[in-house]
């Protein structure tokens, strides 16, 4: 019998399907590809932003729906797959193959962006992306340690092959010099070794590489924030006031270099340093709140053990929190990305 059934039916089912982060259908967001129709089944692939996406499941369902609701179709097959969008900057400034490079910073030290900045990265990569984590704390590399390995591979020609722990590829200054070294810098020197960081590792493909930053909102911040185009800054506080006034104070600095800040995380929430800071910087800067993180002494021995927690606790309430916190930088890269969406359209096979 032949198929009555029209790829613009499908598509019209489809546009009434939301992606409830991006606000937008799925056909206007360009998610649709390989549609095809044999006979009365429709098969057809998701091209989500991120795997990362913690609404994959509903939206399979709503889309599944959409389409079963067409007269005529007995069978919906859907394949999600996804393709990160390319932030593009950083592949035609320093020709690197790093789609989105996310820089974790705060106004002071020891609020746990080193914590953060691993969980984040694992978390990122458990989802399926390909992630690096680059440890541009050149004072005081803590990486290497919380990811538990501690020498580089080997060099390939004039590249330095990054290591790897947990799917996630790395470098750090730490792996350069002996543990206890003072490392002393001067501006310019930190601008390039930096930069050789970025251009003499050999990273690969990369979907986000992560960046753990020192503290505060010196000179080495700075540099980087102007030696590299990136995608955003995710801003850790502590629950506290004073920590805030120290967050605050980051946050402006990177608005001042026009980095688009994804949100606020505030770390170690619990009776010992309090709760609900991050929201009220979050709320007064007016930037995303990205959630909060409890205090957990197995955050800490995973972090000494070099075992981030999502992979040493991953039930844990800290590491679901991880885990939920990835998701929604993943997510905010997504709808920021989306003002320069250049996907290709959709195609029917
Ligand atoms: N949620 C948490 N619960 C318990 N301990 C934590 C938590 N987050 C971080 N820590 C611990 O607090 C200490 C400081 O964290 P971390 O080194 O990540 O901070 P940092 O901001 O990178 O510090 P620095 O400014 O020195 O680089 C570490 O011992 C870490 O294990
Ligand atoms: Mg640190």
């Amino acid at each position: 019998m032949p198929t009555n059934i029209l790829p613009e039916m499908v598509l019209a089912a489809l546009s009434k399907v939301q992606e409830p982060e991006l606000h937008k259908d799925l056909v206007s967001l360009n998610m649709i590809r390989d549609l095809e129709i044999k006979g009365d089944s429709v098969n057809f692939t998701i091209l989500l932003t991120t795997p990362a996406c913690p609404l994959k499941t509903s939206i399979e369902k709503a889309a599944h729906e959409s389409v079963m609701a067409i007269t005529g179709v007995k069978v919906v097959k859907i394949k999600m797959d996804s393709n990160v969008p390319n932030d593009g900057r950083l592949r035609g400034l320093l020709q690197l193959p790093v789609r989105n490079a996310i820089a974790v910073a705060s106004g002071k030290g020891g609020v746990g962006k080193s914590t953060v900045s691993t969980n984040l990265a694992v978390a990122l990569a458990q989802s399926g992306a390909r992630v690096g984590l680059l440890d541009a704390d050149i004072y005081g590399p803590n990486i290497p340690t919380m990811m538990g390995v501690h020498d580089l591979p080997k060099t390939i020609g004039n590249k330095l092959i990054p290591a790897e722990a947990y799917c996630v590829k790395l470098m750090s200054m730490g792996f350069l010099v002996k543990p206890g070294q003072p490392l002393i810098w001067r501006g310019p020197m930190l601008n390039s070794a930096i930069r050789q960081f970025l251009t003499d590792v050999e990273w690969g493909e990369l979907d986000y590489l992560v960046i753990d930053l020192p503290p505060g909102t010196g000179d080495a911040s700075l540099s980087l924030a102007q030696a590299l185009p990136l995608s955003g800054v995710v801003i850790v506080t502590l629950p506290q006031a004073v920590s805030l006034e120290d967050a605050s104070r980051g946050l402006e600095m990177f608005r001042t270099l026009e980095v688009p800040i994804l949100g606020v995380i505030e770390n170690m929430r619990g009776e010992f340093f309090g709760s609900g800071g991050g929201e009220d910087l979050a709320h007064m800067a007016q930037v995303p709140f990205l959630g909060a993180v409890p205090m957990e002494s197995s955050v800490r021995v995973g972090g000494d053990t070099g075992q981030p927690i999502v992979v040493f606790k991953p039930q844990s309430v800290a590491a679901q929190a991880f885990k939920s916190i990835a998701e929604n930088v993943a997510a905010r890269i997504s709808v920021s990305a989306l003002g320069q969406n250049n996907a290709p359209k959709i195609n029917v096979i």
